[in-house]
């Protein structure tokens, strides 16, 4: 196959950040993608329904003249969260689900959540409005090794939380082991997994080759190669429990390239790409549309984006080794290997 026409993908996991590098990084992303499910940690997080309406209403001023992406909002779960503004907000159509950072799992999530008993009110609250709860999946716990701290989440925080919360629907983001996605499939119907375009190509090798690589560090971690391969296998199988959240997360390079780097991987330029390319070696194409339009859709209860979208296939993509912002240089994240894969 060497061309190939989809529904206009969407990307249910994306930071889009503030100000000058949400005006650089968002034409990266519409240029593809149709709507993407955005991410609420910023400094301070969007907590509040009119918190998000008021960071929609930047990205919209943000978007490039014409350009057709919508942004579905996220509200960030912190201990002081009103589970009648969750409600509200979602019935309103400003926020489509919420965001559960465990405080100090990752970039900006000191505000998250560090007692999941106390939110329960909330959580019961989305479990009555249908509001889908996304899942940063890692235990913070210092004493747990980093490379096990999504399986270890899924006992300990996970499926305690859901058994407390029956009816809850939740997202586990960025799914990156082979534990995380079995226990997708064995969740019933209310779970369903992102999986990003980096965790598809990189294991952790990556992160160490020649010397250590900054722009291929994000959390989750990058595992072993039989998780990647596990990866793909999931992302390529057709199951709909399985949809493209790139989880592109851009940091100006000063603070990745640095004693203490950020975690996160900028991805949006070429994610649509690297994903063809990953379904093209596993001789999925056919089954392209599904990961990256379809199945995410039907779990948000959203239908597939109108428009079309076409890929070619032809000589390596050429792409700049880094994006300019206004906050400073943001370096590409790098595959490690060609993508053939053009958006027409
Ligand atoms: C994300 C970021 O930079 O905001 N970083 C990352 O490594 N993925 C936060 C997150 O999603 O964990
Ligand atoms: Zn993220």
């Amino acid at each position: 196959m060497d061309s190939l026409t989809i529904r206009r993908p969407d990307d249910w996991h994306l930071h889009l950040r503030d100000g000058a590098m949400l005006t650089a990084v968002l034409p990266e992303s519409a240029r593809h993608f149709a709507r993407a499910l955005v991410m609420p940690n910023l400094v301070p997080p969007v907590v509040t329904g009119a918190e998000a309406a008021a960071y929609a209403a930047r990205i919209r001023a943000a978007l490039p003249p014409g350009a057709a992406f919508t942004p579905l909002m996220t509200l960030y779960l912190t201990g002081a969260t009103d589970p009648a503004d969750v409600a509200a907000a979602h019935a309103a159509g400003i926020v489509t689900a919420v965001k559960l950072y465990p405080a100090g799992a990752t970039t900006n999530s000191a505000s998250g959540v560090r007692d999941f008993d106390a939110v329960r009110p909330v959580l019961e609250a989305m479990a009555q409005a249908g509001v889908p709860l996304c899942v940063h999946g890692e235990v913070t716990d210092p004493a747990v090794d980093i490379f096990d701290r999504e399986a270890v989440f899924l006992a300990r925080v996970l499926e305690p939380l859901r058994r407390a919360v029956p009816g809850l629907r939740v997202v586990l983001e960025h799914v990156t082991t082979v534990e995380g996605l079995a226990y997708v499939r064995d969740g019933g119907p209310g779970i369903a997994a992102t999986i990003t375009a980096h965790h598809l190509a990189i294991n952790r090798n990556a992160i160490f080759a020649g010397g250590i690589r900054p722009h291929a560090y994000c959390l989750p971690v990058a595992k072993r190669e039989h998780h990647r391969a596990a990866l793909v296998a999931a992302a390529t199988s057709g199951d709909p429990r399985f949809f493209l959240g790139t989880d592109s997360a851009p940091h100006v390079d000063a603070a990745k390239e640095a004693a203490c780097g950020c975690a996160g991987c900028f991805t949006a330029p070429l994610a649509l790409p690297l994903v063809a390319e990953v379904f093209d070696r596993a001789g999925a194409l056919d089954r392209l549309e599904g990961f990256v339009s379809r199945h995410g859709a039907a779990f948000y209860g959203l239908p597939p984006n109108p428009g079309t979208l076409s890929l070619r296939r032809g000589d390596p993509l050429r792409l700049p080794g880094r994006l300019a912002t206004g906050a400073g240089p943001v370096t590409l994240f790098d595959p490690g290997f060609p993508l053939h894969w053009h958006v027409v």
